[in-house]
């Protein structure tokens, strides 16, 4: 049993909470996209949804927690997703929705969060400004402010994917698990390390945004000084101390992957999957295209997380 800040009675009660569009996901084998990487690949969907991505689950524990508290409203940093997952939970309940979010993410997640009724406040600089501006209008104002990763739900609401692999059949040796501020690859590295310990977590980070990898291989905080990858969900620069304590109780390794293998893994989504992904979601085929002898042979499962792209950028990415 790991020792982390999570709890599976706790996860599991999170179920009841969390709206059913965002739960039971498709998780289905996918022979073609198997066959082209030469192991059984098996895609766990978090695009069929609202937001199209996974980051609703969270999102509907803060929200429903905030309205038990009798809280109006609510503030957070987002790279894209959480900003919509949020707006969504927060409008279904009537709370006040205010974004931080950086001028330069993908336009489509920024359209989304304005559509969905959200505040959105733009800072020139990367999603670490966007998190210290957060945290100012959330002081300023006195509201909470969510921190993904960090807030105990948005890791919960994760974990919930976790459950779902444990009780899917058949069997499975590796989950490959996009890697951001961590609360996905925690959420799901506890649930499966408590109930399928021999299933191997591996979680996977862009060579260009490897904060969280390098501080996981070093077992301390490492930081860098900027980000350069197309994957802008994972694209942070500073590690959350607790949160990497628990990523270090729960993943098996974390790999770090081109820009070219994260665009090659678009492309065979949509080829072979008929799925549009965004490069975040990509990240588990590009692991494996980068070290196929590892995973020869063996059963795969890699978390589709978002779906999110500007068409122009994603017509690019494919085309080349
Ligand atoms: C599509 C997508 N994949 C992966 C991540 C990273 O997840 P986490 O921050 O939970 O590690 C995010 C974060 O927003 C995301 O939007």
């Amino acid at each position: 049993m790991p020792h982390t800040r999570l709890d599976l009675d706790r996860i599991r009660a999170a179920r009841q909470v969390i709206h059913p569009q965002f739960l039971d996901t498709p998780l289905y084998e996918c022979d073609a996209l198997g066959h082209r990487l030469g192991c059984t690949m098996s895609v766990k969907l978090e695009t069929a949804n609202p937001v199209r991505s996974f980051k609703g689950r969270g999102t509907e524990l803060v929200a429903s927690r905030l309205i038990a508290q009798g809280r109006a409203a609510v503030v957070c940093a987002s790279a894209g997703n959480l900003g919509q997952a949020l707006g969504w939970s927060g409008r279904r309940r009537g709370l006040d929705v205010t974004v931080v979010a950086s001028r330069w993410a993908p336009a489509a997640k920024l359209d989304r969060i304005r559509a969905l009724g959200a505040e959105l406040e733009l800072v020139e600089g990367d999603f670490e400004t966007a998190r210290e501006r957060a945290a100012s209008i959330a002081q300023r104002r006195g509201v909470r402010l969510v921190e993904d990763s960090l807030d105990i739900e948005t890791c919960e609401g994760a974990a919930t994917i976790g459950l779902e692999l444990a009780s899917g059949a058949p069997s499975f040796d590796a989950v490959l698990i996009a890697l951001g501020g961590g609360a996905m690859a925690t959420g799901v590295g506890h649930v499966l390390k408590t109930l399928l310990p021999a299933v191997e977590v591996i979680c996977v980070q862009p060579l260009g945004a490897p904060a969280m990898t390098r501080s996981w291989h070093e077992r301390r905080v490492v930081t860098t000084e900027s980000t350069d990858t197309i994957a802008d969900g994972v694209a942070g620069r500073y590690p959350i101390p607790v949160v990497l304590d628990d990523l270090l109780e729960v993943a098996d390794d974390a790999v770090l992957v081109q820009e070219a293998s994260i665009i090659a893994g678009m492309r065979m989504f949509l080829e072979h999957a008929g799925l549009v992904v965004e490069p975040s979601a990509a990240l588990g085929v590009a692991a494996v295209l980068e070290d196929r002898d590892r995973f020869a042979g063996r059963h795969v499962v890699t978390i589709v997380c978002g779906g999110n792209v500007d068409l122009d950028a994603y017509h690019r990415w494919v085309r080349t």
